[in-house]
């Protein structure tokens, strides 16, 4: 099987690195170009509520010299759908947010918030924002997805990424690929991320017609040891690897 999967790089924890100290350094937007510059697809940038890492001001100063299509993540609330309206980024990832999570801990509900998900989605979609919703590899939710109107779906691989025992693994793996047959059978996108490493992402980037892998944490750590530049380039040999 031979397959393209694009690698939108989360740089998150560039902006974490940044806010430890306050001022500019490292500088985020040079960071983002120099990803761009080795080879990734995109730039993924998570606005929380808390601003704890991403700020507004980041979102528009990316906004106007990215290369590439930027992928703001966001939860669904009127600040940030707002937000979203005026900055027009390529793609939109609507995801779950608790103010005491350390990360996005598990998909968003979308079954159980149907009409008030598909209310703000109805949004971004109709001045052509490109929205997914992350979700956990559940059937149900990716058939609430399909219903609320969401183009695309990105697979939460957490509970792979955390998985140890060989057979968890490949338990995990299977109800990811099936996943993936079942939103691609609904005609929606599917991308993937979270807990994504050098170790554990070609599999998934070898799911059949995997679109986007969305990965942060894993690549900005591995950039403290090679260069962020390097960090980018191994992960998409990696990708492009496991593709073949
Ligand atoms: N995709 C989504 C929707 C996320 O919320 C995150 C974490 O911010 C990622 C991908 C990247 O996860 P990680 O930082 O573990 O690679």
């Amino acid at each position: 099987m031979n397959q393209y999967v694009r690698l939108g790089v989360n740089i998150d924890h560039v902006a974490t690195l940044r806010n430890a100290r306050g001022g500019h350094d490292p500088n985020l937007l040079q960071m983002a170009l120099a990803v761009e510059e080795a080879g990734a697809d995109g730039i993924t940038i998570h606005l929380r509520e808390d601003r704890r890492h991403i700020t507004d001001e980041d979102v528009w100063l990316l906004r106007s010299h990215l290369r590439t299509p930027m992928n703001l993540e966001m939860a669904a609330t009127d600040e940030m759908v707002r937000i979203a309206l005026k900055a027009m980024p390529k793609a939109c990832c609507i995801v779950p947010e608790h103010r005491r999570e350390v990360t996005t801990e598990g998909g968003l509900d979308v079954v159980n918030q149907l009409s008030g998900l598909g209310m703000q989605i109805a949004k971004l979609i109709d001045v052509g924002i490109e929205v997914s919703l992350f979700i956990d590899a559940d059937r149900d939710q990716i058939q609430a997805a399909h219903d609320i109107g969401a183009p695309v779906v990105e697979l939460h691989t957490g509970e792979y990424a955390n998985a140890t025992a060989r057979e968890s693994v490949e338990n995990e793996l299977i109800r990811l690929k099936e996943a993936s047959t079942f939103s691609q059978s609904l005609g929606l996108v599917v991308n993937a991320g979270h807990g994504l490493t050098k170790f554990n992402v070609a599999r998934i980037a070898a799911i059949e017609g995997m679109n986007e892998l969305n990965i942060g944490h894993s690549l900005i750590a591995r950039s403290l040891m090679v260069g962020l530049p390097a960090a980018v380039k191994e992960f998409r040999e990696i990708m492009d690897r496991g593709c073949q």
